[in-house]
C-alpha cells in the first residue's frame, strides 16, 4: 500500500445543468455582446454568480492534482483543459514579507524541493501548527523571492508515480499570479474561469501578524474581484475567518467542515465548545447561512462509512443545508483505490483506479451541488452520465 494523504475523510435525483458553462462560452449564452463580455471580464464579474455554474459543479482540487503536482499553474491549467467548472487556486498561505502564495499548508517540505537547497537547511523547524507538532520548512519563514527559487514536487508519489515526471517544472504561484492567470484564461477560452481559494490556518497566521483575510480582501479589491458576482468563491475551515471575510468582501463564501468530532481551530482558540457535529445541526446550519452561501463537508458527512469503509445510508445533511439555502460542495473525490470507499475499490494497488464512476453516481444521487476532485476529467464524465441518466 502506498502513501496515503491524511484526510478525514433532501434534494435527490437528477439535477438540471444550469447556465452557460455547459452550453458554451459563458458570455455568449448569457446574451452578452462582445463589448459587454469584455467589460464583464475587465471588472472581474462572473455574470450570474454561483447560480450560473453547472450542477453538480466539478471543482478541480488543487488543480488537476491527480495528474500534476498540486498548486502549480500546470495543475490549474490542466484542470481547465479537462473541463473543471472551478479551479481551487489556491490554498493560500503567507510569506514572511506578507505575500499570499498557493500551498496546501505552511509546511513545504512535502510539496517542494526545499530539502535539496542547502542554503535553507537552517530554516528547518518544529512548530505547533493548530496543536499539531510539525517539522519542516514553513512559508512564513521565507520571503517571496526565496520561495520563488524552489520548485514544486508531487506530494504522494507512491499513489501517483507518474506525476513525479513533472517534479521541478513549476514554481510556487502567488495569489496575484493566479488572478492574472484567471483573466488570461478567461480571455483565451472565451468563457469565464472561476477560482475557489481557501484561506489556510487563519488563526495561526493572525497570531503571527500575518492575517490572511485582510490580505485576500485587498488583493481581490485591487483586481476588482471582491463582488457578489465575482468568479471567486472563498472557503475556510474556520467559521470566524469566514465571518471576517463576510465583512470585508461580497464574494460567495463557504465554510469547510472536517470530521464530525473535530473542532474548528478558531473554536479551540476562543473556547467555543462546538464541534462539526454541532455545526451541521439545523441551528448550526442556520447560523452559517447568516454569513455564508455554502458548506464544504467531507464526503463522509454526506454518506458515512461503516467499520469496513463501505458506504452506508446518506445523512440528512444535504436536505438540512438546502432548507436554509446553503449549497454543498463536499471534498474530495479521487480515482485511486485507497481514497475510495471500500466497496468501490478494484484490487489493492495504491496507484490503481477503482470504480470511481460508481462512487460518483452514489454521491451525486444525494443531491450535492458539486464536488472537489483531484481528477476533473472523470468528474466531468460522471456529471454527464448523471444528468443524462
Ligand atoms: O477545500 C476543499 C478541500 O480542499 C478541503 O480540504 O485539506 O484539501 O484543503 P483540503
Ligand atoms: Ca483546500
Amino acid at each position: 500500500m502506498g502513501t496515503q494523504e491524511n484526510e478525514q475523510t433532501g434534494v435527490t435525483g437528477r439535477r438540471m445543468l444550469l447556465g452557460a458553462a455547459v452550453l458554451g462560452a459563458g458570455g455568449a449564452v448569457l446574451g452578452l455582446s462582445g463589448t459587454a463580455r469584455a467589460a464583464e471580464t475587465r471588472h472581474g464579474g462572473g455574470g450570474g454568480g454561483v447560480k450560473s455554474l453547472p450542477k453538480p459543479t466539478i471543482i478541480g482540487h488543487r488543480g488537476a492534482s491527480g495528474y500534476r503536482p498540486e498548486h502549480t499553474l500546470g495543475s490549474y491549467q490542466l484542470a481547465l483543459d479537462m473541463g473543471a467548472d472551478i479551479v481551487e487556486a489556491g490554498d493560500l498561505v503567507p510569506t514572511r514579507d506578507g505575500h499570499l502564495v498557493c500551498r496546501h499548508e505552511p509546511e513545504i517540505g512535502g510539496t517542494t524541493d526545499v530539502a535539496d537547497h542547502p542554503e535553507f537547511a537552517d530554516r528547518k523547524k518544529t512548530k505547533l501548527l493548530d496543536g499539531v507538532s510539525t517539522t519542516g520548512w514553513f512559508t512564513e519563514d521565507f520571503t517571496l523571492a526565496e520561495l520563488k527559487t524552489l520548485r514544486a514536487t508531487e506530494r504522494i508519489p507512491a499513489n501517483r508515480p507518474h506525476n513525479t515526471l513533472y517534479n521541478g517544472r513549476w514554481e510556487i504561484p502567488t495569489f496575484e499570479e493566479v488572478l492574472r492567470w484567471q483573466d488570461e484564461q478567461t480571455r483565451g477560452r472565451g468563457k469565464q474561469v472561476w477560482i475557489y481559494p481557501e484561506l489556510k490556518h487563519p488563526t495561526y497566521f493572525r497570531k503571527q501578524g500575518l492575517a490572511l483575510e485582510e490580505r485576500v480582501a485587498k488583493v481581490l479589491h485591487k483586481h476588482g474581484k471582491d463582488r457578489r458576482n465575482s468568479p471567486v468563491i472563498l472557503q475556510s475551515f474556520e467559521p470566524t475567518s469566514v465571518q471576517r471575510l463576510n465583512k470585508l468582501v461580497d464574494n460567495p463564501l463557504v465554510v469547510l467542515l472536517s470530521g464530525a468530532t473535530s473542532r474548528p481551530w478558531d473554536f479551540v482558540e476562543t473556547g467555543d465548545p462546538r464541534t462539526v457535529a454541532d455545526l451541521i445541526k439545523p441551528a448550526g446550519l442556520r447560523e452559517i447561512a447568516s454569513y455564508a452561501q455554502g458548506i464544504g463537508p467531507t464526503l463522509d458527512l454526506v454518506i458515512p462509512k461503516d467499520a469496513n469503509g463501505n458506504l452506508t445510508a446518506p445523512t440528512t445533511l444535504v436536505s438540512d443545508a438546502h432548507k436554509v439555502g446553503l449549497i454543498l460542495h463536499p471534498y474530495t473525490m479521487r480515482n485511486e483505490n485507497p481514497f475510495l470507499p471500500t466497496n468501490f475499490r478494484k484490487g489493492t494497488d495504491a496507484d490503481a483506479y477503482g470504480d470511481v464512476f460508481g462512487a460518483y453516481r452514489t454521491y451525486f444521487a444525494t443531491g450535492i451541488d458539486g464536488v472537489f476532485t483531484d481528477n476533473p476529467d472523470t468528474g466531468v464524465l460522471a456529471r454527464e452520465d448523471f444528468v443524462n441518466s
